[in-house]
């Protein structure tokens, strides 16, 4: 169903359709993205890996009115918690919501699968990650010195609890 999302009051309203990958078919876009967005981006091999990790690797994409694939998140649901393993959004199409209209539907997700906390890692200089997680709830709870490469860069642990069940 697709869901609809805009930028406020005065600005075009977009529609974003966010679906669980149901097959390998839409990987090369997937990967497309991934290497644009990272500098030590996942493996083809990564991602089929992950698609046989059913029932608890999780993959989402955004796609536009037309069906393109926009960006992507991929998670983990571990017992009540969901862990965010990778999330972008192509470099041509950031800065209109769709991040933030694919983070909202992933964490529903994580919720009716049952997952009360959320978690990620994000390099600790990515000021437009950051502002998107702290709007969507998420908050500081940590730092891994250093736990990035190319180029080291502490990570930021981020946590969002379930605000409605508290
Ligand atoms: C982070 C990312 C997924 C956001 O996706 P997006 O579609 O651009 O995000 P949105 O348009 O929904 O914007 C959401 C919020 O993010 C923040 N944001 C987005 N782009 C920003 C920028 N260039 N500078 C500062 N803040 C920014 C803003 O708070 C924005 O909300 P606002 O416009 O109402 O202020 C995207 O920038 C991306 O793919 N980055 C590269 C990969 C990456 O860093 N992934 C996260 C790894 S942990």
């Amino acid at each position: 169903m697709p869901n609809l999302s805009g930028k406020g009051a005065g600005e075009p309203v977009a529609m974003w359709d966010v679906q669980l990958v149901s097959s390998a078919g839409d990987l090369d876009a997937i990967l497309d993205i991934e290497h644009a967005s990272f500098t030590n981006p996942w493996t083809r091999e990564m991602y089929l890996a992950e698609f046989e990790n059913q029932g608890v690797s999780y993959c989402f994409v955004v796609r536009d009115a037309a069906g393109r694939i926009l960006g992507f998140c991929s998670f983990w649901r571990v017992l009540d918690e969901l862990h965010i393993n990778n999330l972008a959004i192509a470099p041509e199409e950031r800065g209109r919501g769709a991040g933030t209209a694919l983070l909202q539907r992933v964490l529903q997700e994580g919720e009716r699968l049952g997952a009360r906390r959320a978690t990620l890692e994000v390099r600790a200089s990515n000021l437009a990650a950051l502002r998107l997680y702290e709007r969507l709830g998420f908050s500081v709870g940590g730092v891994r010195p250093g736990y990035y490469t190319n180029p080291i860069e502490d990570a930021l642990i981020l946590w969002r609890e379930d605000r409605a069940r508290g």
